[in-house]
């Protein structure tokens, strides 16, 4: 049995009207089933793990993701949700079976559905790991049936259920985060399903693009043209740690095409920072678990847009604890504009070394460069500061909570947190009142 709905949530309402305020701590806290607090769910004992969500424009209809199945829920009216449709997807009996004399557990040999996103205004694209054997489709949004086209998934979708992934589609074109591979060892960022003047692009397989990493989320920064990528992953930058992970946002232009000779068929706009969820004088919130876009205000510029992040940290003193802070989108850009650190070849140690500038790590618009620019970017994507929390603080520590998934609004003046424990997603619209 599963239960689409919270195990214990809390609301946190930041009132940031006050400059002064300190780290606050949340506001209200309740568990689920408190009388007063109306939070719809919905169970059903023939779906389980329910982890990918999609939520159509007309917050009307939620598409839920689970296992051998996705399902439609009416998710319009206020008192309850109610089942729409149902979409069974599952690997066939000779397809598990080889999955399990691969050596895995038969109870992984299902279809998780991993990717869940709007293709068009008729299409869902969908992939789930599929036996181990990852596979994507189109599914009609209205009536709920799959096209008979399955697409390989590899690079698109884990081959394996535990292993975290991130997906969006931006004018029809897939970007993803995943791990490419059946052993789990090939993270890879790529385009899939590209149009026009595009060709499918991925990293390249430069040491240290990224570092066994665990992807988060994504965000498609419209006004730059470019998708942000969160993960957590192995700094090898601090050499003095073994290691010691860090939180990173990534970023590639959706103009990418490769470079001609040098990065063919490779993003030529990647770059990496770190964000850095510490307050001063203790020990950094390093892990990512999840995070959130916050718009600017109204007739605010873009750059003002806010990512909130929920961190954990890797260090036992302060297990059970988490942390919110909140990054800048101008932070993030100038982060990106500036210097780059170099990573030795030899030694395999990064510097700050400050070489000749040939070329703009991170900038659109390199697919005409020169051999020699290309191969500068292809070096250099490791951006040599740091991105800070907006106003150099944290937005929130809870000493009691490990939190795991947030979803930020903003409400008149106020800024309103609504944060969860546990595992179970898909109450983003469905939260009640503060
Ligand atoms: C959406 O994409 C699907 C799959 O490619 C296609 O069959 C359908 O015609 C598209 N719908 C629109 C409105 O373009
Ligand atoms: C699916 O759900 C079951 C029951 O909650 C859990 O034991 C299992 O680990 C889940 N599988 C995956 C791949 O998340
Ligand atoms: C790259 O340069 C060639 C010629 O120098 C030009 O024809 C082509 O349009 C350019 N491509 C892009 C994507 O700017």
């Amino acid at each position: 049995m599963d239960v689409l709905s919270l195990l214990s949530f809390t609301v946190t309402l930041l009132a940031f009207l006050s400059p002064c305020l300190t780290t606050p701590t949340p506001r209200v806290s309740f568990p689920l089933g408190v009388p007063g607090r109306r939070l719809t769910h919905f169970v059903r004992r023939d779906v389980s793990n329910t982890t990918t969500l999609l939520l159509s424009d007309d917050e009307e209809t939620l598409y839920v993701g689970a296992r051998d199945a996705v399902l439609a829920l009416d998710v319009g009216r206020k008192d309850a949700m109610a089942l729409r449709g149902q979409l069974d997807w599952s690997p066939s009996e000779k397809d598990r079976e080889q999955c399990s004399m691969k050596g895995k557990k038969m109870t992984d040999c299902p279809n998780f559905i991993r990717v869940l996103q709007f293709l068009n205004t008729t299409h869902i694209y969908a992939c789930g790991t599929f036996a181990f054997s990852p596979h994507c489709t189109y599914i009609n949004s209205e009536t709920l049936t799959m096209s008979s086209k399955l697409d390989e998934g590899r690079g698109r979708c884990p081959y394996d259920p535990y292993q975290r992934n991130t997906a969006i589609i931006v004018d029809g074109e897939l970007y993803t985060g995943t791990v490419a591979d059946y052993r789990g060892n090939r993270p890879v960022i790529s385009r899939h399903l590209s149009k026009g003047q595009h060709v499918d692009l991925k990293l390249d397989d430069t040491l240290g693009w990224l570092e066994d990493p665990t992807f988060i989320s994504t965000s498609f920064i419209a006004d730059e043209e470019k998708i942000y990528f969160f993960f957590s992953e192995v700094g090898r930058e601090y050499d003095f740690v073994d290691k010691f992970i860090v939180s990173r946002v990534s970023q590639i232009c959706t103009s990418d095409v490769g470079g001609q000779r040098t990065l063919q068929r490779r993003w030529t706009t990647f770059a990496k920072a770190q964000l850095l969820c510490q307050a001063e004088n203790e020990l950094p919130y390093n892990v990512i678990q999840d995070i959130d876009t916050l718009p600017p205000a109204e007739g605010a510029p873009l750059d003002d847009t806010l990512f909130y992040g929920i961190f954990t940290s890797q260090w036992s003193v302060n297990s059970g604890r988490s942390a919110v802070c909140s990054f800048r989108q101008a932070d993030i850009k100038s982060v990106f504009n500036g210097n780059y650190k170099v990573l030795d070849r030899d030694t395999l140690r990064w510097s700050t070394r400050v070489r000749e500038k040939v070329a703009n790590p991170g900038e659109c618009g390199l697919h005409n460069a020169s051999d020699n620019a290309l191969r500068f970017v292809k070096d250099n994507f490791l951006a040599d500061k740091t991105v800070r929390p907006a106003g150099r603080r944290l937005t929130l520590v809870s000493a009691e909570h490990r939190y795991s998934h947030l979803t930020v609004q903003r409400v008149r003046d106020y800024t309103v947190l609504f944060l969860l424990t546990g595992t179970p997603r898909g109450h983003k619209d469905k939260s009640p009142a503060v």
